[in-house]
């Protein structure tokens, strides 16, 4: 007997054969003719299996009848075609194994649909609900083709430490790592001795790995890193966690719009795939929580991104007509409104925004011969807003140490850093691209809390 997944019990060509699967059950049916359909779900896919136990079975009144959601089970026999709609296939119990019951008292999946708040409070039990099942497929599906175009385009898989003394987006929005005891923390000249901590200096859980991957990339030529990453920003925000996986490629000789074409053709390749790759897991989405989703991301597949300078973008926003919260002026970060209207409403469809004010980008973008811009881009998409973050890095040794200073960042302790730009300089680039964006993006979730299995965000690490 072979053991099947229910994914491959479906298949037509698997009827005639003799089988074991193993699950949850989703459903119970009794029916009038002496026997009971059973739903059985193990992953593998978004539909069960039908199962069909017979009265005659030697354990049908003592327990079969008393299976419900939640209960796991191995069930043997034979697959047939069935006379049903929406199946290929069906299973004709021999043997059904109980593993555990799960009492329908307490079992907290009992209805069809809970929100997504409500189940956001079981962590683990939610990837047992189709939605959450769906999202961890694409999630997996996502992060299968991220390797794959990487490994498929010639670059190498670099680890940066997650454990870090330097702050890369130089924003402050770190936590710290420490063997300190707070109740009592050693003290030099008024200030914290870190001299007596684990790692002699203060250290953080890394924002990004990006000064990392560029060592490697100054030796390498195209590197990627993926991995979590960690920001202590007090944002209670649809789109922000304080843990989130990002992926960072970083390439030398590259300048800013070959940065772009890497970025768009990589997006484009992940949405593919996930289209084609996670066929039913993105119906579902389709019918139950964006509609058109897939219209959206066939029609983001086909068509050119917009690449728009920041200068022309805050003209389009501040002659739309349309009123912000936050004004828009020269100068000044995009707030998530603008960012949304440039990419839903102005364009509808994903826009690179590219040279930024250098006073609102960190140290590391390269300066351009206006004297006010950086080589910055963000790729910025419907709903989502802000996707990918990257720039052509500063590669003149003068300039970046002057940027540093500006920044009140001390060329000291990046001097390792600093090195890359006097040994053997080049032009190089790279982005960041959020992982769970990218979910949330394809899925069409409206929250970044339910495209990631145990979310960490201000006020709350259940689990
Ligand atoms: O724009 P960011 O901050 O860029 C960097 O960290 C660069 N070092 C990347 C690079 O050039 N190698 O972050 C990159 C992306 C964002 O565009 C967003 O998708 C995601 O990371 N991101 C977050 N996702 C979830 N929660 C948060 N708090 C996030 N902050 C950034
Ligand atoms: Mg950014």
């Amino acid at each position: 007997m072979q053991k099947l997944t229910v994914v491959e019990a479906r298949k037509a060509e698997s009827a005639g054969k003799s089988a074991r699967l193993q699950g949850w059950v989703r459903t119970r049916r009794d029916s009038k003719g002496g026997f009971s359909f059973l739903e059985l779900n193990d992953g593998s896919s978004l539909a069960g299996m039908q199962v069909i136990a017979d009265a005659k079975l030697e354990n049908y009144e003592s327990e079969i009848k008393h299976l419900g959601a939640g209960a796991s089970v191995t069930v043997e026999g034979e697959v047939k075609a069935s006379p049903a709609q929406g199946q290929a296939t069906e299973l004709h119990a021999d043997k059904v194994i109980v593993h555990g019951l799960a009492d329908p008292e307490t079992y907290p999946l009992q209805k069809k649909r809970h929100s997504f708040e409500f189940l956001r409070t079981l962590a683990h039990l939610r990837p047992r609900t189709n939605t959450f099942g769906a999202v961890a497929r694409v999630r997996n599906c996502v992060c299968r083709s991220i390797h794959n175009f990487f490994q498929e385009d010639g670059f190498l898989y670099v680890h940066p430490p997650i454990i870090t003394a330097s702050d890369c987006e130089g924003a402050g929005e770190m936590f710290k790592v420490t063997t300190l005891d707070l109740a009592k923390v050693p003290k030099a000249n008024g200030a914290v001795d870190y001299t007596q901590d684990f790692f002699d200096r203060p250290s953080y859980l890394t924002v990004s790995g990006q000064l990392e991957a560029e060592i490697f990339a100054c030796a390498l030529g195209k590197v990627y890193t993926f991995g979590p990453t960690f920001r202590a920003e007090n944002s209670n925000t649809s789109r922000h966690l304080a843990e989130f996986w990002m992926v960072e490629p970083e390439m030398a000789f590259f300048e800013l719009t070959d940065n772009m074409d890497l970025a768009e053709r990589f997006l484009k390749r992940i949405f593919g795939d996930v289209l084609t790759q996670c066929a039913e897991d993105m119906a579902f989405f389709d019918e139950r929580v964006e509609k058109g989703i897939r219209e959206t991301l066939q029609g983001v597949v086909a068509s050119d991104f917009v690449r728009l300078p920041y200068t022309e973008a805050v003209e389009i926003l501040t002659k739309s007509g349309h009123t912000f919260e936050f004004p828009v002026s020269w100068g000044n970060d995009l707030q998530a409104e603008h960012e949304r209207y440039l990419t839903e409403q102005h364009f509808q469809k994903p826009v690179i925004l590219f040279d930024y004010p250098r006073s609102i980008k960190p140290f590391y973008m390269r300066c351009n011969e206006d004297g006010r811009t950086v080589r910055a881009m963000d790729i910025l998409v419907p709903k989502v807003g802000e996707i990918i973050g990257g720039s052509q890095r500063e590669e003149r040794l003068d300039v970046l140490t002057e940027r540093m200073q500006d920044q009140k960042l001390d060329p000291e302790t990046y001097w390792w850093y600093l090195d890359l730009r006097r040994y053997g300089t080049v032009p190089h680039s790279g982005f960041g691209l959020g992982l769970e964006r990218a979910v949330q993006f394809v899925t069409g979730m409206a929250n970044i809390r339910d495209v990631i299995p145990f979310p960490r965000v201000p006020g709350s690490a259940d689990f």
